[in-house]
C-alpha cells in the first residue's frame, strides 16, 4: 500500500519555484488536502501505523502539522497537543529555542499538554533541516514524553534532517 499511495502522494504534490523566497523550490501540499479520497488515504495509513502502539496523544506543529496530527488524532480518538510558535498559546507555556539558519525560533506547547511517560507521536507535513521537529521533539521529552515516532508526509534527504531529532524513530511517507 505504501509505495502505491506515495506515488500518488507524489505525482500530487506540486513544485513552485521561487516560494517563499527566490531559490527555494517550495513543496505544495494542498493539491493532497484537495483530494478527498486522497487526503482519507494519507489519514489512514498514518492511522493504521499508530493503531496498536498505544498512543495517547498525537501532537502537531503549527501550522501545516496541524492538519495532519488533528485528522489522525480524530480517528484513533486520542487527544491532540498543539505546538505553536511564541506567544499563541493562551495559558501557561514551556518552549524551547532552536537555530535558524540566521537567528533563532522557538516552539511552545502548554505545561499541561502531555503527561510523564505518556505515548505520544509528533506528526509534521515536511522534513527539512529537522529544526522544527528537533525543537518539537525536546520539547515533549521535556515534559517527560515517552515520543515513539516522529511522523511526516514529506522527507527531503538531502538535508539530512533526521540528525536533529534526537534519535527519536522517524517515518516519511515520501522521500525526495
Ligand atoms: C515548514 C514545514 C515544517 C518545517 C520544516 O513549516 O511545515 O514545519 O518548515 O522545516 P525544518 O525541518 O527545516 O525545520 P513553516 O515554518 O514554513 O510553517 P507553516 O507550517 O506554518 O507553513
Ligand atoms: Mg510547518
Amino acid at each position: 500500500m505504501k509505495n502505491e499511495l506515495a506515488d500518488r502522494v507524489s505525482a500530487a504534490i506540486r513544485d513552485v519555484p521561487d516560494f517563499p523566497k527566490p531559490g527555494i523550490l517550495f513543496k505544495d501540499i494542498t493539491p493532497v488536502l484537495q483530494d478527498g479520497d486522497l487526503f482519507n488515504t494519507v489519514i489512514h495509513y498514518f492511522c493504521e501505523r499508530y493503531e496498536s502502539l498505544n498512543i495517547t496523544k498525537v501532537v502537531g506543529i503549527e501550522s501545516r502539522g496541524f492538519i495532519f496530527a488533528s485528522a489522525i488524532a480524530h480517528e484513533l480518538s486520542t487527544g491532540l497537543v498543539l505546538i505553536r510558535k511564541p506567544g499563541k498559546l493562551p495559558y501557561q507555556t514551556i518552549g524551547v529555542d532552536y537555530s535558524l539558519e540566521y537567528g533563532t525560533d522557538r516552539v511552545e506547547m502548554h505545561v499541561d499538554a502531555v503527561q510523564k511517560n505518556e505515548r505520544i507521536v509528533i506528526v509534521d507535513d515536511l522534513l527539512a533541516t529537522g529544526g522544527t521537529m528537533g525543537a518539537g521533539i525536546e520539547l515533549c521529552k521535556k515534559a517527560g514524553a515517552n515520543v515513539v515516532e516522529a511522523g511526516f508526509l514529506i522527507q527531503l534527504d538531502f538535508l539530512d534532517g533526521v540528525k536533529n531529532l534526537h534519535g527519536v524513530p522517524t517515518h516519511s511517507l515520501i522521500h525526495f
